[in-house]
Formats: structure tokens, sequence, C-alpha cells
């Protein structure tokens, strides 16, 4: 019975042999300047949106996994603190306190979705520490302080060219309206879509409401269908957009729809059925097919590095977040807050995956969008719209 015992004996007294020596070399006297960068990300990894969060985090990751095999920033490796929001509301505040004051990073990267970008936004503003919004397009976003940028645009020009484009191509004079009151990104998309639309002569002949996680939306659809609209935009997100389309074929709608960025999920085709998608358009911030060289090298980077998988536009803006974040501090040449913030205030045609991203007075970016349409299964590029 004693044998055994020896080894263990030397294994504890090794470690604290180990311990000891650790907390010498880390010193008493002055603590010791980090020896990383540390930048936090809080994302929806799992739950309702995880194709955004998962998405967007593994942009993110890429950039930061060049910008440290490029030897990093100010001559530190990057740490890069990534935290789960599960989809759900009160979640994104929660950890953008832990992630400032336990982890004390410089600067956050998140979120997708407008709601949950809106949640954490006050507590970075208030703690001077920058925050970058990849893909969050409500203007609420940037308005809630100095210290808040995003790499997107914004939602009035999205909803306008939604407007326009439902004129122009689709040929449609009454639109019917279906939102999801539950999400400050499509409640805000709705009105910027409505007001050019009405403005430029057309008709808003039902509007209809949904909250984000319902599954039957048969009532609403039987009203809007009594309406005869010509197209029915959907500015929510593809969880429901998914299903709403699924279902208004089944009640026989067979009128063109359409939404905005929030429909970008490869789980639409997954949700809807590609029958359903037929006839089926919606505006983002990137396609793959684009031809720009940035792009095509974005493209090819983030094939090699997730088997072969194409990036969508939350993943090059993941990308852009990170990578304008870095331009920031490393012309900043620290990492304190008030000075990183004002060289991010002065980004000017910055090359990214997305195109060139300046961040004007309002912290937001000015970029073209792309229309998709679903066909035979695919999704396929459509057109680009200048803003
Ligand atoms: N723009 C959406 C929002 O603000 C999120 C989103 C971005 C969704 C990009 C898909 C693609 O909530």
């Amino acid at each position: 019975m004693k044998q055994p015992r020896i080894p263990a004996l030397v294994a504890v007294l090794a470690g604290v042999v180990l311990v000891t020596s650790c907390s010498k070399s880390g010193g008493d006297a002055a603590p010791a300047a980090s020896t990383t960068i540390k930048i936090g990300e809080f994302a929806s990894l799992t739950g309702k949106e995880a194709a955004f969060g998962q998405s967007s985090h593994k942009g993110t990751q890429l950039a930061i996994d060049e910008l440290n095999a490029g030897g990093g920033l100010l001559g530190k490796q990057i740490e890069f603190i990534s935290e789960d929001n599960r989809s759900t509301p009160g979640e994104s505040a929660t950890i953008a306190k832990k992630l400032i004051t336990r982890d004390k990073v410089v600067a956050l990267l998140g979120e997708v979705a407008s709601g949950r970008s809106l949640e954490a936004a006050p507590i970075a503003q208030a703690s001077q520490v920058p925050m970058i919004s990849p893909s969050s397009t409500n203007p609420k976003v940037t308005e809630t302080g100095d210290y808040i940028f995003r790499v997107c645009f914004i939602d009035p020009f999205q909803g306008k060219l939604l407007a326009e484009f439902a004129k122009r191509t689709l040929k449609a004079q009454k639109v019917a309206i279906f939102a999801d009151v539950s999400a400050p990104y499509s409640v805000g998309l709705a009105q910027y879509f409505r007001e050019p639309f009405v403005a430029n002569g057309g008709q808003v002949v039902s509007e209809q409401k949904y909250t984000g996680g319902d599954k039957d939306f048969s009532a609403q659809l039987t009203a809007i269908k009594s309406q005869k609209p010509d197209a029915i935009i959907v500015p929510g997100y593809y969880t429901d957009a998914g299903l709403i389309v699924r279902q208004a074929r089944q009640l026989g709608i067979k009128v063109p729809m359409f939404g905005g960025d929030g429909w970008e999920a490869p789980e639409l085709l997954q949700i809807a059925g590609a029958e359903a998608l037929a006839g089926t358009y919606y505006s983002t911030h990137f396609s793959s097919e684009s031809t720009e060289p940035l792009a095509q090298k974005f493209v090819a980077a983030y094939k090699a590095k997730y088997n072969g998988e194409t990036p969508d536009a939350m993943a090059a803006l993941g990308y852009d977040s990170a990578m304008v974040l870095a331009d920031a501090i490393k012309r900043a040449g620290t990492t304190e807050g008030p000075k990183v913030r004002e060289a991010l205030a002065a980004t000017s045609n910055f090359p990214g995956a997305t195109g060139a991203t300046t961040l004007d007075a309002k912290r937001d970016a000015s970029k073209p969008a792309v229309i998709i349409t679903v066909k035979d299964g695919k999704f396929q590029y459509v057109e680009t719209i200048a803003p």
C-alpha cells in the first residue's frame, strides 16, 4: 500500500515547486504589463440566431489569426476572448461587463443583431471601451455614444434600396409589410422601407406583426392575402422569415417575398425549402462571388481555414471589424480607450473584405449592398447597389 504513494507525493512536491517559481517570476513589485492585447467578442454562438454568431465569429477569428501570424499588435499577440450570449436577451450586457471588468479587454467586437448590440453598447460607452459592431444596421446602435462604431451600412440606406428594388425590379405598387415587433432591427427596417416606398407613390396595403420565435403565421398571412399585395416584405431574421415564406406558399400566396440582411443564412434554405423560396430576394452586405481582389483573398483564406466553407456577409463583416480595430490600435500606438476611439473615428478608406471602410461623423460606414435571390435551391447574386 505504501509504494504507490511515493510518486504521488513527488508530484505534489513538484507542483509546489512549480507554483512557487511561477509566483516569483510574476513578481510582487510593480504589476507586470499584460503580455497580450485582449480583445473581447460577444456573439450568438448558440441559440436562435446561431448561424449569425457562428459566421461572424469565424470571420473575426480568421482576422485575429492573420494578425497574430503577422506579429500581432504593438509587439504583442492578441488574446481573443469570445463569449456566447446564446441569442438570449439580457446576456450581452452581462457579457460586456464581464469582458470589460474581469478580462480587461481593450475593445469589444459584436454583435450581429442590433438588439443585442444595443444591450452592450451603453456598457462599452460608460467604460470608455471602444466597441465595433460588425453588422448591426439599426441607426440607434452607434447613436448610443462616441465609443460605438460599426463597419456596415445602416437601415435607412437598406430600407430605401429595398423600396426602390420593389418598385423598379419587382414592379410592385401594393406591398404588405410583415415585421417582428420584438427586434429593433425589424421594426426599424420596416419603417425605413415604408417611408421612401410611400413617398414614391407605393401603397402599403397591409401591415402585420409577429414576435421572433412564433411558429404559426397563418392568421397574419391570411389577412395579407386578402389585401392582394404585389409583393410582401418580411424585414426579420432567417429563422422566422423561412417559416413565413413556407407558410405563405402553403396558403397559396405566390407573389414575390423579400427582406433585408436578416435573411442571410444557409439555414433559410432548410427552413423554407427551395421550392417556397423561388421568387424571393434579400439585400445584404457581401457576395462571395465578388471579383474585388480583397474579397477574393478573404474568400480563399476563409475556405482554407474552414474546410472549403463559403463565407457569407457576417463572416466578411466580422473579419473587417477586427481588421479595422487592429488598424486603429496600430495608428493609436496604444490600447488606451480614448486614443483608440480617436483613431477609429479617423478611419478612412481602410481596405477590407467588404470594400473600403470610412467611418463617418456618426461612426457608421457607407458601403454598397448586394441583392441575392434563390434560384433552384441556390443563392444567386443579382446586383450591387451603390450607396
Ligand atoms: N443587420 C442585422 C441587424 O442589425 C443583422 C444582420 C447582419 C443579419 C448581417 C444578417 C446579416 O440586426
